[in-house]
């Protein structure tokens, strides 16, 4: 059991590791071991978290704006010679979101959405396919963990139009790839969060109260932790998810399982 979750001489990138959500995985997998690549748009704040969490193992940080498919293709050759041409894991958390009322919901809520939140993990994995196929073994095959949503698989009356949909169809995108690559060594999840405090939910939140409506549709009636989320990422990335592949995981207090 001792190393069971052990990433000692792992290499993970984490895109959006520097805030929110992703730096709660990207602390995760350096605390579990691993070197970690995080992404950020901007290099000053990519910068200053890598450096913060050196003190947890290597983290090198790689700016840079996934906002077109050019951009995740030049992204996957920085990652390939920051790792020497090895990739165990890759964490598709970097994400956008548009909320409005339907009868004004603007197109422009759209293409942005979807390539950051779909197109963009997309082409960073098929660009990577060769380094995490080096990692990848049988015994222990290279992970790619993509961050769908609960918006993504229940009705949660979000407004939020096209980030449900893009959620929606990460997780779909996860379960095709998962069958395609599952004879090369590499296992595909989606990791559904339900509500966790960042930026992205911070409309839900009075400083540090949780607005009791929204307390309210979560049967553990809290917002998620940051262990929790890193210590799914951690399970899937280690010795002890070799197992799972194909899966569709909430991390939610109970919104999915216990509707
Ligand atoms: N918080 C929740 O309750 C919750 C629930 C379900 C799913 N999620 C998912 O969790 C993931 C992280 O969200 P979060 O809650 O941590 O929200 P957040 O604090 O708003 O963070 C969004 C992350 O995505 C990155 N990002 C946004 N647009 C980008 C772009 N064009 N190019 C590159 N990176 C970009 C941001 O990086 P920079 O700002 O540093 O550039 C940031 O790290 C998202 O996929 C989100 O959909 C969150």
């Amino acid at each position: 059991m001792s190393n069971l979750f052990d990433l000692t001489g792992k290499t993970a990138l984490v895109t959006g590791g520097a805030q929110g959500l992703g730096r709660m995985i990207a602390e995760g997998l350096l605390g579990a071991g691993a070197s970690v690549a995080i992404t950020s748009r901007k290099a000053d704040i990519c910068e200053a978290a890598a450096a913060e969490m050196s003190s947890l193992g290597t983290c090198i940080p790689l700016p840079c704006d996934l906002s077109s498919p050019e951009a995740a293709v030049e992204l996957a050759q920085r990652v390939r010679e920051a790792f020497d041409g090895k990739l165990n894991v890759i964490v598709n958390n970097a994400g956008k979101t548009w909320g409005g009322p339907i009868d004004s919901y603007p197109d422009k809520a759209w293409p942005g959405v979807m390539i950051v939140n779909v197109q963009a993990p997309f082409t960073l994995i098929r660009e990577l396919l060769p380094e995490l196929e080096a990692a990848g073994s049988s015994e222990d095959p290279s992970r790619i963990l993509n961050i769908g949503s609960i918006a993504g698989k229940t009705t949660a009356k979000l407004s939020a139009y096209s980030y449900s949909a893009s959620k929606a169809a990460i997780h779909m995108l996860s379960r095709d790839l998962a069958g395609d690559l599952v004879g090369r060594n590499i296992n595909v999840n989606a990791v559904l969060p339900g509500f966790f405090p960042t930026k992205m939910t911070a409309h839900m939140r009075d400083e540090e109260a949780v607005d009791p409506a929204l307390l309210g549709k979560i049967p553990m009636a809290r917002m998620g932790r940051a262990d929790e989320i890193a210590g799914t990422i951690v399970y899937l990335s280690s010795r002890a998810g070799a197992y799972v592949t194909g899966a569709e995981i909430p991390v939610d207090g109970g919104i999915i399982g216990c509707d």
